[in-house]
């Protein structure tokens, strides 16, 4: 469905061509001074230099001729030369039936849809996921919901860390502990256990007593280097003790992005690329692309146009090693070969970025992905706790995210036990709701680029701008909803009329923006511009319900008119949650 602002500018584009002026002239945008009007074109001081004419005069010929009242109930010339709109409450009435009977309430889906793959979450296999991928997690998650609303074919990639150190600290702990084990006997080729020699709780506390001592102990370091080194050649004890370890690990962390709402098509991790090394490597060494410096592999990206340095992008180590880049450009390889993407994009924290500069250039510039393959990189900021340095735990640690989320879920069940009586089992599913509301909309209403303070008390307020609120929002229009639906009416039959009065006709004029916000906010990969909508369409629906006796209204048509209006407002509520990654309860 067209855009109401496409649809007001066609007006106004016919009337400064009528006028004699170029079409072009006539773009409408909403007003900045909302107190004068409710939409503006600016187009006549445009126009002003092209015509040699007063810009006023320009406006005053195309006002002239967009007098007939049936779209603005005033439309009116003012110096120097804006053109200021009202819309008439017949038209906007008549968008928002539209609107409603509309199967994407409005919105268009892409005309070509991409393919696109996300790279988020990029939790690190046996190391316990913290606040640092909580922010991955909850932007990438969005963003696929966001890409597919709009008719996207969107892969999400959880690209787990699997083949790293950490790998062989854990193996090389576990000799330490239990050198008895087969996978240990190196001359051993019979079948090893199906059953994992630890559990999750064993894992999270070998990784970090192991990463400790490796810090103290260089001999204990090298024997991890070992270890590490000797699983990537295939070493089959190794090998299995791996695949337990991606088992027992990834099993957990689906659990706590479960939590969250975050769910990913593939799986998939560093070591799904390694197979992919040696082709790369030569490629690049053949086509000329690498060199030689110091025994290691490195290719140049700077261009003549950067303003500042970009270092050489290292593909092997001098010891053959592979690196992170490595890594990311095999990846490219594969994902090239098993999916084609259009699109891949990374959420990562912003410290990446200059990563992210080499390996783009690295592959186009070698050819490694198609030359109108987009590669995007979205780099969030640190989240920070009240005294403005990264989060931490009151004694200082490092925060686990299940730690955080059951924090939140306490406060926010405190806080839903306090406000009236509720059965304690429904309070907890609640506040788990409204918990998950809080942290999400607390991070994604901030731009993804900037750092932010996590503050509990804040982020779990009802008031204010908080996920609590906007659910609360929904909560209050559904409760209305259900009582009208008690007292014998049927919302379905109502229809949408014309505005009563200047706060109905706000709302209205919020609702009519859904398809240019979640069409923008996909454009800029920007989820924050969907936050700050429904908060403003929120403060529009609850500015007209402390105006408005909905229920006791004695006019029957108007009342069904308002109810028509409120599902029309809670379903373009909970599509924007929906995107966002979270759900509204039926009571609160
Ligand atoms: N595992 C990495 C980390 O914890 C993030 C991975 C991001 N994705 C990528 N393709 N490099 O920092």
């Amino acid at each position: 469905m067209q855009k109401l602002l496409d649809r007001i500018g066609k007006e106004l584009e016919s009337a400064f061509v009528e006028a004699g002026y170029d079409a072009s002239y006539g773009k409408v945008t909403l007003s900045n001074r909302p107190d004068l009007c409710e939409f503006q074109c600016n187009g006549a001081m445009a126009g002003a230099k092209a015509y040699k004419k007063a810009p006023i005069m320009i406006a005053n010929d195309v006002v002239a001729r967009l007098q007939d009242g049936s779209i603005f109930e005033e439309i009116s010339a003012v110096n120097p030369g804006f053109i200021n709109m009202t819309l008439t409450k017949e038209f906007l009435a008549e968008y928002l039936r539209e609107m409603q009977t509309d199967e994407n309430l409005s919105v268009e889906k892409a005309a070509q849809p991409k393919k696109i793959m996300i790279d988020y979450g990029g939790a690190n296999v046996a190391k316990p996921l913290h606040v640092g991928h909580l922010r991955s997690a909850i932007i990438g998650e969005s963003l696929k919901r966001l890409g597919r609303f709009m008719g996207h074919e969107v892969i999400g990639d959880v690209h787990l860390g699997d083949w790293g150190l950490q790998m062989g600290l854990i193996i090389t702990e576990l000799g330490k502990r239990q050198p008895e084990l087969v996978y240990f006997q190196e001359d051993f080729d019979g079948e090893y256990p199906t059953e994992a020699p630890f559990t999750i709780s064993d894992l999270e506390e070998i990784y970090p007593a192991a990463s400790k001592k490796s810090k103290e102990d260089a001999s204990y370091k090298e024997e991890a280097l070992q270890a590490t080194f000797d699983l990537q050649q295939g070493r089959r004890g190794y090998r299995a003790l791996w695949d337990h370890i991606m088992k027992v690990s990834v099993t957990d962390l689906k659990k706590n992005y479960g939590r969250l709402n975050v769910d990913f098509d593939l799986w998939k991790g560093e070591s799904d690329a390694q197979p992919y090394i040696p082709e790369l490597l030569k490629k690049l060494t053949s086509e000329g692309y690498a060199h030689e410096d110091q025994g290691a592999l490195v290719v140049d990206v700077k261009l003549e146009s950067d303003t500042k340095e970009i270092p050489p992008c290292i593909v092997q180590k001098s010891d053959g090693a592979s690196l992170y880049a490595t890594t990311d450009l095999a990846t490219l390889v594969e994902r090239r070969r098993l999916y084609d993407p259009d699109e891949v994009l990374y959420v990562t924290d912003k410290r990446q970025e200059m990563h992210f500069v080499q390996v783009f250039r690295v592959a186009k510039m070698a050819g490694i992905v198609k030359e109108d393959t987009k590669l995007s990189f979205l780099g969030f900021g640190t989240m920070n706790g009240k005294d403005g340095k990264p989060f931490k735990t009151r004694d200082g640690g490092v925060m686990r995210l299940e730690h955080l989320i059951s924090d939140i879920n306490e406060e926010m069940y405190r806080k839903i036990v306090d406000n009236h009586e509720i059965d304690p089992d429904e309070a907890r599913v609640t506040a788990q709701m409204v918990g998950l509301a809080a942290i999400k909309y607390g991070d994604l209403s901030n731009q993804a680029t900037k750092d932010y303070v996590f503050d509990l008390d804040r982020f779990t307020s009802f008031e204010g701008n908080t996920g609590p609120y906007i659910l609360y929002t929904i909560v209050r229009i559904k409760s209305i909803l259900n009582k009208y639906q008690a007292a014998g009416g049927r919302p379905e039959e109502g229809v949408i009329g014309n505005a009563a009065n200047g706060s109905e006709k706000a709302l209205m004029l919020e609702l009519s923006k859904y398809n240019s916000v979640m069409e923008n906010a996909f454009e800029e990969i920007a989820p924050h511009k969907i936050c700050s909508y429904i908060y403003d369409l929120a403060n529009a629906f609850n500015k007209f319900y402390h105006e408005t006796k909905i229920l006791v209204e004695e006019n029957e048509t108007r009342k069904a008119s308002w109810i028509r209006l409120l599902m029309l407002a809670r379903d373009v509520l909970e599509n924007c949650i929906g995107v966002l990654g979270f759900e509204s309860p039926e009571r609160m």
